[in-house]
């Protein structure tokens, strides 16, 4: 398994671990997957949520978990470490300054186009940070606008670029009726993105790794989309069933549990069409039940909290801390493939081993078609 380089930023195994919220992958699970080679990522998004008080300054909540959870995530490894940033966060300048000051290696940033310098963050911080900027987008088109933008505004442009499919836990970049449409598969987005790159590679004479994500849960699915194209893999399901995982063990069994046809798709308040699995509290909510919202603070600028059937945010959090009942678990398509609880250095030995022995097989296959 050949090993990622971002930039100047070196990354023993092509493995990105997805930052999941709220409150799945925290200090605990980032610092594992790091020891083991990868890159752990923190999930940024209603951190404050942690704090006793959260609700009597939401915002100030956020930035104190963050950078506790940075720093204790930091004394646990010397590996790479991220921060999985959300535009649509009404506080995200704030969750992306706190990465920043506390050096953090790479911020992943979704759930909008990043287009726009960061108004409130000083220059200085900018220009003497190393932190490598790498977006996440759920097609080649938005990949282009993105490093276009960059190319033209800044002359210069992000450092990686993720690609989610359409299989991924969570919320996803794609309309409900589109989740379907083989057009938007994996394989055909990282095709077309890596197509994309070439012109931003040769103006600026760098590499601009692509990342797949989504659906993707064994070494072959790895070999296979590496393949194509794809310089890594950012995994999120496959690192829940963890010991490590920071979610709550009634969280984990969930996915344990699970069958192939317990994994659905809801619309979510937030207006995103979300992947979850089907509980009693999904149920009820499918079937129009309405839980008062208490917003504690508009913390999604997409959220229209006057209107919402529920608070999404308190919803993930119940679950993630084991209340399943006021709650879902978010998974991808391939969850119900979980058996067992493993540790995450047993996790990222199985991919490595799958990986192995898929490019052996094909290896084998190409020999014997070409003798
Ligand atoms: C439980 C769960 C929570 C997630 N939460 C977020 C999130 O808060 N922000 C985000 O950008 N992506 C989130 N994701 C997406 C992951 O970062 C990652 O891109 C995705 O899990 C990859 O697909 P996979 O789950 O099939 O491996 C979440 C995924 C899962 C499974
Ligand atoms: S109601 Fe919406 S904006 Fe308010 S806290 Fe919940 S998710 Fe955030």
């Amino acid at each position: 398994m050949e090993s990622l380089q971002i930039g100047d930023l070196h990354i023993k195994l092509p493995i990105i671990q997805g930052g999941m919220g709220v409150a799945i992958s925290l200090s605990g699970l980032a610092s594992a997957v790091a020891n083991e080679g990868g890159v752990g990522v923190i999930s940024s998004v209603a951190i404050g949520m942690l704090e006793l008080d959260y609700a009597k300054n939401f915002r100030m909540a956020n930035q104190s978990s963050l950078r506790r959870e940075i720093r204790k995530a930091k004394s646990l490894t010397d590996g790479v470490l991220g921060v999985n940033l959300m535009i649509a966060i009404t506080d995200y300048e704030d969750m992306l300054r706190i990465a920043l000051e506390e050096k953090i290696d790479i911020v992943f940033i979704g759930a909008g186009l990043l287009l726009k310098k960061p108004s409130t963050i000083p220059d200085s911080l900018l220009e003497s940070s190393k932190t490598k900027f790498v977006p996440k987008v759920s097609s080649a088109k938005a990949a282009r606008i993105i490093f276009q933008h960059w190319a033209n505004k800044y002359n210069h442009v992000p450092d990686a670029v993720v690609v989610e499919g359409p299989l991924a836990g969570g919320h996803l970049g794609f309309k409900k009726d589109d989740l379907e449409n083989q057009k938007f598969n994996l394989s055909n987005l990282i095709s077309e993105t890596v197509s994309e790159m070439v012109p931003f590679e040769q103006r600026f004479g760098i590499e601009i790794p692509v990342i797949a994500a989504g659906g993707i849960y064994n070494g072959e699915d790895m070999y296979k989309i590496m393949q194509l194209g794809a310089k890594a893999v950012k995994i999120g399901t496959r690192f829940v069933t963890t010991y490590e995982c920071d979610a709550s063990m009634e969280y984990k069994e969930s996915y344990i549990k699970c069958r192939k046809e317990d994994i659905t798709i809801i619309d979510s308040p937030v207006g995103l069409p979300g992947r979850v699995i089907i509980n009693d509290f999904v149920k009820k909510i499918q079937n129009g039940y309405t839980k008062p919202v208490k917003c504690p603070w508009k913390c999604l600028k997409t959220c229209n909290y006057k209107e919402v059937q529920y608070c999404i945010a308190e919803a993930l959090f119940n679950s993630a801390r084991g209340k399943m009942s006021e709650g879902f678990s978010f998974a991808g398509t391939n969850a119900y493939l979980a058996t067992k609880i493993q540790t995450v250095k047993e996790t990222i030995d199985d991919l490595i081993l799958e990986y192995t022995s898929t490019k052996y097989k094909f290896g084998c296959i190409k020999e014997t078609s070409e003798s």
